[in-house]
């Protein structure tokens, strides 16, 4: 594969109806956690829209096109879906990149016990050899879990995404089963396609900060806090994958009992070799010494002096860049390839009164972080790859539809696309860069 210039989505975010029950179809209909108390019933519509979508793609000029497959639509209907959109892509030119899994999880599965029960893992390398079988000859990259750190504290110990759980004291069984679940799903897609094949982790570099959020006022408390952030978001589910060994995770509740869950032969499934790593990068965090009751070792601080999304996320480029120069020094030889895999922000994106949409925050944004990528690869680092989040506006998980992340506008009445200016700028862009060779 040359370099790829693509766009993400996921299932639930996007597709709409017509499959099994997942956690967050639960989550949803389930009580008040989602801000606009929306749902993913419909979301974009995709599964009926993906032709024009694929249509908006291949405009765009994209050469891969990042999506995620719902676990439960296969269990009610099999894999034909994304036969259809496999096939509608490599029909444009476009790389099919799968993920499988984007925290969808059957609710039949969650009755079970999700990913605190061992078999999940197992279940997961079944699904993983079904969908090899069914799309290894086409699909052109393989990532296995998206974000598992985000569907362990956001949805196991914080309970602000499904299901809903509050983990402080026990959380490292759905950590390590996410894990297995990757390795034994690595070994289960190697006999059926010869493509790459990854995983999509997320990345928040940790900066130690004071209560006003300046480097400058940390405090040893606050470096030992912002170590452990890091351990928990960067390193938990890479330095297993890619090193066959946990970090030290004694800052945290419920670390003793990790040693306990490790069965003979478990490290090696999960360091099975990969050929891929996706990196999801959108900011960096302040992290400082925790307050009174929080259940973990770091208080999670704004960092002062940047820009913010309208999600109020800072806004610092440069830290992409020395995110992937680091996981280059930090793994050295065991790192493979990057992909960027998501990168991109939310802005209160309206249309004017000619029906257009100018989101010239978001082209600023995507512009400095697609320059810190191209710093990153002249100082070395071997990316292969950066893929916008995301195509379209969509459901923002706990946010619902208020947060607009899409290249291209979506009217979630009138399911109406109207691509942005980001989206024009974009397709410049790709048309003007190639970093082949
Ligand atoms: C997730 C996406 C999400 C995006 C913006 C990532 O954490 O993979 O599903 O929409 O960030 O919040």
């Amino acid at each position: 594969m040359s370099f790829s210039w693509g766009v993400a989505t996921s299932a639930y975010q996007i597709e709409g109806g017509g499959r099994l029950p997942s956690i967050w179809d639960t989550f949803t209909h389930d009580g008040d956690h989602i801000v606009d108390d929306s749902t993913g019933d419909v979301a974009c519509d995709h599964v009926n829209r993906y032709a024009e979508d694929v249509a908006l793609m291949a405009e765009l000029g994209v050469t891969a096109y990042r999506f995620s497959i719902s676990w439960p639509r296969v269990e009610r209907d099999g894999t034909g879906f994304y036969d259809r959109l496999v096939d509608a892509l490599l029909g444009r030119g476009i790389d099919p990149v799968a993920t499988l899994f984007h925290w969808d999880l059957p609710q039949v599965l969650q009755d079970d016990g999700g990913w605190q029960r061992r078999d999940t893992a197992q279940r997961f390398a079944e699904y993983a050899d079904r969908m090899g079988r069914a799309l290894g000859d086409r699909v052109r990259l393989w990532l296995t879990l998206n974000e598992p750190v985000v569907h362990l504290v956001y949805g196991h110990m914080w309970g602000i995404h499904a299901p809903g759980l509050h983990l402080f004291d026990d959380p490292f069984p759905v950590a390590h089963h996410q894990l297995l679940g990757h390795g034994l799903a690595v070994a289960a897609l190697r006999g059926h396609t010869a493509s790459p094949i990854g995983i999509a982790n997320s990345y928040s570099p940790a900066v130690a900060v004071g209560p006003d959020g300046t480097p400058e006022s940390a405090t040893d408390a606050d470096r030992a806090a912002a170590l452990a952030y890091d351990a928990l978001h960067n390193r938990l589910f890479t330095d297993p994958i890619l090193l066959g060994r946990y970090p030290d995770l004694t800052a945290f509740a419920g670390h003793e009992r990790l040693a306990g869950l490790i069965r003979d032969g478990d490290l090696d499934a999960i360091a099975a070799p990969i050929d891929a790593l996706g990196v999801n990068y959108y900011n960096p965090f302040g992290a400082g010494a925790p307050s009174a009751g929080n259940p973990l070792p770091y208080d999670m601080r704004l960092l002062a002096g940047y820009p913010l999304t309208y999600f109020g996320w800072p806004v610092v480029p440069g830290a992409l860049r020395d995110l992937l120069v680091e996981l280059r020094e930090r793994y050295g030889a065991a790192l493979p390839p990057i992909h960027v895999t998501e990168n991109g922000c939310a802005y209160d994106d309206r249309l004017g009164p000619d029906g257009s949409c100018d989101d010239a925050d978001r082209v600023s944004y995507l512009e400095a972080h697609v320059a810190a990528v191209r710093e990153a690869v002249a100082a070395g680092v071997d990316v292969r790859g950066y893929f916008v989040w995301s195509l379209l506006d969509n459901f923002e998980w706990a946010e619902g539809f208020t947060k607009r992340f899409g290249l291209v506008h979506v009217d979630f009445a009138t399911q109406r696309r109207t691509p942005k200016a980001s989206y024009k700028w974009y397709r410049d862009q790709i048309a003007r860069v190639s970093w082949d060779g």
